[in-house]
């Protein structure tokens, strides 16, 4: 028999999907489990993108031009220009959602053995990501006691090698909630130019952050236009996880060219896609803010019920639609199967995504779980009430223990 890439061997498993069968099995059983795993956003998409594919007046589906369709290009540029990020159709390139986006970017800066240095924790898929390139991803984690802040200077500089090509962030981010701000922002400007890397900013949550703290894009600092490379979706940002349409946003005639091959030799990005997409720029006004006050609110509620729970903590999640908390348990990994495999509050229970999935690190976020308030608040009533009941009788426990001893 042929052997398999030792490639594909390195792949890790998604950490939010991989408990997917254990979740399918409760289901059999008849369980309702509530989905916090997931960034799969439960909002309406806009009517203006649903109507968009209902007309569609063609008589041919055919391949789209490799960089988009340039009506949306055209669109997205003033867009951009709403926050401020001052590009021209040139710099914008579609792609089969974010995720593509990363891709060809990682494949176009980066060659085998390259390293890019990521604060972790961090969207799993950018490792993935980066072993499809060869690359290698040297982490530092950020602390959930700094609510994820920035990590020091020092510590990107201790990490740098003549391999370094490269810094990834996501701001705000996922899977923390965390917003960079102007002073860390430039910090990471400084690094990226002292060193000559590029920076790749992943900024699909732009639209979702809460705390009236300023965004800050990857555009917004000066002199490292040229490093820049901008990764962006609306799959969160309309609800449109299914259209496949992302976007990648660069200065760099160079960048531009190399990504420029790879979307060629895809051929298209999807057509249905891109027509949806460019709809959704013309959503009206109150379909953004209605979804982003849906979100305010989940957030206060979602945070406020975790910290009221023994022993769990969560930081202020200041953007995005995740958190990462911590929980008194002996392995999150352990806990999100068992509460999958082996226990029921009713006949609910939850499906927790562990953040170790989201460190490159062995031993990072052991005990913690990333949490993703995509469902209505009644439903992430229950869930906390779920995750309080399940958290009295987990084996592994650390505050069923507590109480245990203070009794005994
Ligand atoms: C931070 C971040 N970047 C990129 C993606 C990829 O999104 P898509 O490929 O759906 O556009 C996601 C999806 O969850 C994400 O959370």
């Amino acid at each position: 028999m042929p052997t398999v890439s030792d490639r594909g061997r390195i792949m890790p498993n998604s950490p939010i999907r991989k408990l997917g069968p254990l979740a399918e099995k409760a289901k059999e059983k008849g369980i309702k489990v509530y989905h916090l795993n997931i960034g799969q956003p439960d909002l309406p998409t806009p009517p203006e993108a649903l109507e968009a594919i209902k007309n569609i007046d063609r008589t041919i589906l055919e391949y789209s031009p490799s960089e988009g369709i340039r009506s949306f290009r055209e669109k997205l540029v003033r867009y951009y220009q709403k926050f401020n990020i001052n590009v021209n159709i040139d710099d914008i390139i579609i792609t089969t959602g974010g995720s593509e986006a990363v891709t060809f970017a990682f494949m176009s800066c980066l060659d085998p053995g390259d390293e890019i240095i990521v604060p972790e924790p961090a969207y799993a898929n950018y490792e993935a990501f980066a072993i499809v390139a060869g690359a290698e991803i040297k982490s530092i984690a950020a602390k959930i006691e700094e609510g994820f802040a920035l990590p020091p200077v020092e510590a990107f500089e201790e990490l740098i090698t003549p391999k370094t090509r490269g810094i990834m962030i996501c701001n705000p981010n996922n899977p923390t909630g965390y917003l960079y701000t102007r002073e860390e922002m430039n910090k990471i400007r400084d690094l990226v130019k002292k060193y000559d890397l590029y920076l790749f900013s992943d900024e699909v949550y732009r639209e979702f952050c809460y705390t009236g703290a300023p965004y800050i894009s990857a555009f917004h600092l000066e002199g490292v236009e040229q490093n820049t490379v901008l990764i962006d979706s609306v799959s969160k940002r309309y609800s449109e996880c299914g259209l496949r349409i992302g976007a990648l946003i660069t200065k760099n005639e160079e960048v531009k060219q190399n990504v420029m091959k790879f979307c060629q030799a895809r051929l298209s990005p999807p057509l249905i896609g891109q027509i949806a997409a460019e709809a959704s720029l013309d959503a009206d006004p109150d379909y953004m803010l209605n979804n982003y006050n849906e979100y305010v609110n989940r957030r206060k509620f979602l945070i406020d019920g975790l910290n009221r729970i023994e022993g769990v903590y969560s930081p202020i999640p200041m953007g995005a639609f995740y958190t990462v908390a911590r929980l008194p348990v002996d392995n999150a990994d352990r806990f999100c199967e068992w509460l999958l495999s082996d226990f029921q509050y009713e006949k609910q229970t939850l499906f927790l995504a562990p953040a170790s999935g989201f460190y490159t690190v062995a031993g990072k976020g052991t005990d913690e779980v990333r949490i993703a308030y995509v469902l209505k608040k009644e439903d992430l009533a229950v869930s906390l009430k779920i995750l309080e009941e399940a958290l009295k009788v987990y084996p592994g426990s650390k505050v069923k223990h507590t109480v245990l001893s203070e009794k005994s």
